[in-house]
Order: structure tokens, then sequence, then C-alpha cells
């Protein structure tokens, strides 16, 4: 049974009743998440052990994740019958709650183990939609192999997408690009009707990413972590995911990098010979940086142009971001740096998992 711990009070149960009623309004797509993060709100046995969550993490996220986490390698257990992802069972799930809550009991050590040591993280292959036409673009314009450099690409799984499959759909008509075979198959909706560019080779020279946290693949429990904190009746982006992984696990993860400093990204930059074609970007990971951080960022990006031509694509919500190019949702922007002149170019704008995606036709003149 649940131990109590620490020394709550009244207040802190509420905040934590709080957190997690506010977690069933953000999570309204995903019943199942929604109806037991009301019901959790309502236990202090379960909130007490949500409250092992590391410090600055989200403690729904992380409860539902340990959870799913387990049954990844446990789909025996009953808890698995409510998840859309790893069985197909019409159970209700205003059944789950006592199934879920002894769950947690029975595996409460190490629930509370996983919420207090891991954090957070996700792989967005999705986004690969909208770097693609960039990238091809801008290979086509300098007809040059590309040296990618990706800042905070978790996994990496964002630097392998000329082995996936992109499919761009339009009502009835859909673009295909990429290997046709692939078993990832990435999918978005075309707002708009333009679609620029896809039939130009892109010739990768070199890839390169550097995240605080890399995700190595080839540990079955990092990528299960990476599995466990999709929303289980997200099941096209589970799958995705799932193909993902497969393909990536065996490489080798040299390219990946571990740092998070502005000398440790400039050193990545700095690797490639100045006459070399590259490529910097970044999706949703700038939020994560302080605002001190995102202008010593900037400020080296400045630096660098001062003694390279490059590229650069972000795709930040941030609300600077969102305030600068008019747009409640992500804009995808390109940044020029060529002969010691900046461009800036808002070339589509999109959701965070690039469900859709609009181009923006008169900004496309790369
Ligand atoms: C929300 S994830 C996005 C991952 C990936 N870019 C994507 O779109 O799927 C944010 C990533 O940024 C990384 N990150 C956050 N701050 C960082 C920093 N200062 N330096 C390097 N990586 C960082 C995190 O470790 C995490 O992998």
């Amino acid at each position: 049974m649940v131990q109590p711990i620490n020394n709550y009070t009244v207040i802190d149960k509420k905040l934590l009743a709080g957190i997690f009623k506010q977690y069933a309004i953000e999570c309204r797509t995903t019943p199942l998440y929604e109806h037991l993060s009301l019901k959790i709100a309502d236990d202090p046995e379960l909130l007490e052990l949500a409250a092992f969550t590391k410090d600055k993490q989200p403690l729904p996220n992380m409860l539902f994740a340990a959870v799913h986490y387990l049954l990844l390698n446990d789909t025996q257990e009953e808890l698995a019958d409510f998840y859309p992802n790893l069985k197909i069972t019409n159970r209700p799930i205003e059944e789950a709650f006592p199934i879920f809550k002894a769950f947690c009991e029975k595996q409460y050590d190490t629930i509370k183990h996983l919420i207090a040591t891991r954090a957070t993280q996700t792989n967005g292959i999705n986004r690969c939609a909208y770097l693609v036409p960039v990238i091809a673009s801008i290979a086509a314009k300098e007809n040059k192999s590309v040296h990618l450099v990706e800042i905070g690409p978790s996994a990496g799984l964002n630097l392998w997408w000329e082995d996936y499959k992109i499919q761009y759909e339009k009502e009835t008509t859909f673009v295909e690009y990429g290997a046709s075979d692939s078993k990832v198959v990435l999918k978005t909706m075309l707002k708009g009707d333009f679609m620029p560019r896809l039939d130009q080779p892109v010739n990768i020279a070199s890839r390169i990413g550097i995240d605080q946290n890399p995700v190595d693949l080839r540990q079955k429990d990092q990528a299960d972590w990476l599995k466990a904190l999709i929303w289980p009746n997200h099941t096209n982006r589970f799958g995705r995911m799932e193909a993902a992984v497969e393909l990536a696990c065996d490489r080798t993860q040299n390219f990946l990098i571990k740092g998070d400093t502005i000398p440790d990204f400039r050193a990545a930059i700095d690797s490639i010979p100045r006459d070399q074609l590259v490529i910097i970007y970044h999706t949703h990971v700038l939020y994560q940086f302080s605002q001190q951080e995102r202008e010593s960022f900037w400020q080296m990006l400045e630096e660098v142009s001062k003694e390279r031509d490059f590229y650069y694509i972000n795709a930040e919500c941030t609300r600077t971001q969102r305030i600068k190019h008019e747009t409640a949702d992500t804009p995808v922007e390109l940044v020029t740096y060529k002969n010691f002149q900046k461009t800036e170019t808002l070339v589509a704008i999109t959701n965070g998992h690039a469900d859709w995606i609009q181009f923006i036709q008169e900004n496309w003149n790369l």
C-alpha cells in the first residue's frame, strides 16, 4: 500500500489536485488520461506518489509515462486493455481507474524511481515534413552536399528523414517524398494549395546532433521511455515512433553529441570546413532555454556569420516567434546568412506535431 511521504499540507494536496485537473483539460483528446487525471485529482495516495516527480518536471506526464513504460513490457497486465496502442479492446474507460490504482500500488517503488529520476522527452518525427522541403530547396539552389547540424535533436530521428516516406495530403490527392518502401510513414495535411518542389535530390555530407540529454536508441529502456511519453490513443504517432526506433536503433550514435552550451554548439559548427554548405536547425527546443541563453545562441550565430555563410531553420512556438510572425501556431523560419547579409523568411506555418503545414508560397523564393 502507498506509504505516506514527506509532510504535505492540505494546500499542497490541493495544488497537486489542481495540476491533475488542469492536465485533464489539456489532454481532452486522450479520454483515458482525461478520465484518470480527474480521478487522481481526488485520490490522496496517488497524488502523493506523483509528488515524487523530479523537480521542474510535469507530474501528470511523468506518472502516466511511468505506468505506460511498464505496460510496454507487460501487455498482459489488465490495465493494458485501456491502451489503444497496446491492445484492441473496447473496455469502457470508466472501468479503468481501480485497475490503474491497483497497478500503481503493485509497482509503487518502480514508478517512484522512474518519476524521481527521469525527465520528459520527445522526438516529433513528423516535423521532418516541413524540414525536408526547405533543406531540399537549399541543397538544389547551392548545388552542394549538405552538412546538417541539429540543436536539441533528442534521439536524432529528425536527422534520418531521407529514409522515411513522407505523405503530403491535400483533400483526395497526395504527394509523396522519400523512401517509398520505408516502414516509417509520416503524414501531414497541406493547408493552402502550394507545395514546394520535392523532386530535388539531397546529398547529406554529414550530420551532427547536439543535445543536453541525447537519447541512445540502442538502449531499450531509453527507446521505451520515448515511446511511453506518447499518449496512448495517438496510435499513428506511436506506430511511427516504433518504426523509426527500429530503423535507427542499430545505427552508429556517433552523430549525437552530448552538449548544451554555446561553446558546444559553436564547436560543432566549426568542425565543418568553411567552404561547405551547413544547415543548422532546431524544432521545439528554444522554449527550454532561458531568455539569456536564447540571446546568447542567436549572438553566436551572428558571430559565425562573420566567418562563413550558412542557413538556419527554426520552428519554435515561443511567444516571441508567434508575435513576430503574427500567428497562433508554429512559424517555420528560414534565416539565410550569405555574404555578411542576413535574410529572414517565414516559409511555413504548422502545428506542434506537423499534422498540418501551410507553406507560404510568396516567401518560397529560396
Ligand atoms: C521537446 S524536445 C524536441 C526534440 C526534437 N527537436 C524534436 O522536435 O522532436 C527538446 C529537446 O531539446 C533538448 N535541449 C533542451 N535544452 C537544451 C540545450 N540547452 N542544449 C541542448 N539541447 C537542449 C532536450 O534535451 C530535448 O531533447
